[in-house]
C-alpha cells in the first residue's frame, strides 16, 4: 500500500508546519509520520537525540520535511530555547501536539517517593503547561491554530500504582478545558486526547513489573487487543482538523472503548 492510499489520498495538512513534543518515539512518532504523510513539515521535540533523528529521517523517507530539536520539557530553559528556534524559524507554527509525558515510578501510594511526584508533574503538567504557554503567544497574535494535550484514560478511571500519574493527567485535562476557553474567540482550538491502552515502549515498562498483568488486562479490553500507535494518530490528525472545529475544551477518547469498562 503507497502513503497516499494509506491515508486515502489525503493531504489535510500540505503546507502546515507541526510541532511534537516526545515525536523521537511511541505515540508521538506514529503521529508525527501520520501528519507527515498528509504533507505537513515536523519539528520533533524529544529529549531522546537518537530517538528523534531516527523519526526525523522517517519523515525524511516519507517525502516530507522534518527537524529535530532536542529538548526536555520539563526544563524551562530548553522550552525556551525551543519555541525561540522556532520563532526565529520564520515559519509560523500552525498545530502543537503536547504528546511528551511519563509514566512515572509505579508504585502503592504509601511507597511513593518526593521524587517521582515531582518529576511525573514537571513533565507531565509543568512541561505541558509551559509548551502550551509558547504555543499561544505564537499562534493568538496570528488568530489560528490548533493545540492538542495528551491526558489519558487513566485520568478518567482509577489505576493502582498509578496514582501520580493519573493526578498528572487529570490535571492536563483541567488545563485544557481552562485554555480552551480562554481562546475560544481567537482562532486557536485548544483540545486533549485521552488514549487507553496503546503499544507502546511505555506500555512494557508498565507491564514489566508484572508477567500476569498484560495478560489479564488485554484481555479486559473490549477490542481484545491494546491500541496501536498509529490508531491513535488517526484520531489527533483528526482533533487537529477543520472537521473538528466544535471540538473545544473537551477530550477525544482514544480507547476502543475501554474507558466504560473501567468505569
Ligand atoms: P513512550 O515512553 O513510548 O514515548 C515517549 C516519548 O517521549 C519518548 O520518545 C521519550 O524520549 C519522550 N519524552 C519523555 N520524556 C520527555 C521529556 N521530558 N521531554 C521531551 N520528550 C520526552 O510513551 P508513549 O506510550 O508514546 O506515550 C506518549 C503520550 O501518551 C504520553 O503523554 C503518555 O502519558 C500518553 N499515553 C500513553 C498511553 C499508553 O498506553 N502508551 C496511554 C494513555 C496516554
Amino acid at each position: 500500500m503507497t502513503d497516499m492510499a494509506a491515508t486515502g489520498g489525503m493531504r489535510r495538512f500540505a503546507g502546515k508546519s507541526v510541532l511534537v513534543t516526545g515525536g523521537g518515539a511511541g505515540i508521538g512518532r506514529a503521529v508525527a509520520l501520520e501528519f507527515a504523510k498528509e504533507g505537513a513539515s515536523l519539528i520533533v521535540a524529544d529529549v531522546d537525540e537518537a530517538a528523534g533523528a531516527e523519526c526525523v529521517d522517517m519523515i525524511r523517507q516519507a517525502g516530507a520535511q522534518g527537524a529535530f530539536v532536542r529538548a526536555d520539557v520539563a526544563s524551562p530553559d530548553d522550552v525556551s530555547a525551543l519555541f525561540a528556534t522556532i520563532a526565529q524559524s520564520g515559519t509560523p507554527l500552525d498545530i502543537a501536539i503536547n504528546n511528551a509525558g511519563i509514566e512515572g515510578h509505579v508504585a502503592l501510594v504509601e511507597d511513593q517517593p518526593d521524587a517521582n511526584f515531582d518529576r511525573v508533574f514537571a513533565v507531565n503538567v509543568q512541561g505541558t503547561f509551559q509548551c502550551m504557554r509558547e504555543e499561544v503567544k505564537l499562534m493568538k497574535p496570528r488568530g489560528s491554530g490548533v493545540i492538542i494535550n495528551f491526558a489519558s484514560i487513566a485520568a478518567h478511571v482509577g489505576f493502582a500504582g498509578l496514582s501520580v500519574y493519573t493526578a498528572s493527567k487529570a490535571a492536563v485535562l483541567a488545563m485544557t478545558k481552562s485554555v480552551a476557553l480562554e481562546l475560544a474567540q481567537s482562532g486557536v482550538r485548544v483540545a486533549s486526547v485521552s488514549p487507553g491502552l496503546v503499544q507502546t515502549a511505555m506500555l512494557e515498562r508498565f507491564f514489566a513489573a508484572d508477567a500476569n498483568a498484560k495478560q489479564q488486562m488485554t484481555a479486559s479490553l473490549p477490542l481484545g487487543r491494546p491500541c496501536d500507535a498509529h490508531e491513535i494518530a488517526r484520531g489527533v490528525l483528526f482533533l487537529a482538523s477543520d472537521d473538528a472545529s466544535l471540538v473545544l475544551g473537551q477530550t477525544l477518547n482514544l480507547d476502543g472503548g475501554w474507558a466504560y469498562v473501567k468505569s
